[in-house]
């Protein structure tokens, strides 16, 4: 399926992994007026270091932002922060990458603690919600500058808006009877996604 992506795209902890080549590869392949924010925990640190020589690499194309997933005030002022440089533009697609796996799978029950699943429930699911949520008002304003006529014939586009919620085969229940924390907390992750998905396509 060919997307095509264009306009302001937020992508969560893009300071390494999938993340960090999602942001390559946006940087790459989208138009010289498409903008990339570029959220991560510390954008100041040495974990950051592959995120800002990629930053360079493309002056005027990637922003830095800090964002913590599991701080509702840093999720804030992200979001007030990218409202202000997108204005009245809007976002067009948010991308919540950002996750953790703690116990790393596949791990027994008797390793999962309430610790790391209220860790996990809160970076996973509760953190995607708030921004999906504080983020509607900017993709709904990105949403309302083109009509649904003009994407008609379009499979997928974020010519409108969308979010995309990155998941993992993990949150198959059918496939990981033995990875049962992590996977109910996944697959709660993705009831709330098609909650989000219809809230964009709504818009
Ligand atoms: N790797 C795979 O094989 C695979 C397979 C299927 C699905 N996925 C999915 O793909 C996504 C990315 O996976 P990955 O392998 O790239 O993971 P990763 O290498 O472990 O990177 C995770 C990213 O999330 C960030 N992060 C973690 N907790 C955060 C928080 N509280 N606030 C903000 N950022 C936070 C990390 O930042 P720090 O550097 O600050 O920790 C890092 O940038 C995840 O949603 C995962 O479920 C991965």
């Amino acid at each position: 399926m060919s997307v095509k992506l264009e306009g302001n795209i937020l992508v969560t902890g893009s300071n390494r992994g999938i993340g960090l080549e999602l942001v390559k590869q946006l940087a790459e392949k989208t138009r010289e007026e498409a903008h990339i924010y570029a959220c991560c925990r510390d954008p100041e640190g040495t974990r950051a270091e592959a995120l800002r020589k990629l930053t360079a690499q493309y002056p005027g194309k990637i922003t830095m932002i800090k964002l913590d997933m599991l701080d509702e005030d840093s999720i804030l002022t992200t979001v007030q922060a990218v409202s202000k440089q997108v204005g009245a533009v809007g976002l067009n697609l948010l991308i919540n990458n950002a996750a953790i796996n703690t116990p790393a799978s596949p791990a027994p029950l008797s390793a999962t603690g309430k610790k790391d699943m209220m860790e996990v429930y809160e970076t996973n699911v509760v953190g995607p919600f708030l921004l999906a949520k504080m983020c509607l008002p900017l993709l709904q304003k990105a949403a309302e500058r083109h009509s649904p006529e003009k994407d008609m014939g379009d499979k997928m586009s974020c010519r409108r808006s969308a979010i995309i919620n990155i998941s993992t085969l993990i949150s198959s229940i059918e496939k990981c009877p033995e990875t049962f924390p992590c996977g109910t907390d996944v697959s709660l992750q993705n009831q709330q996604g098609s909650v989000e998905h219809a809230d964009s396509l709504s818009s």
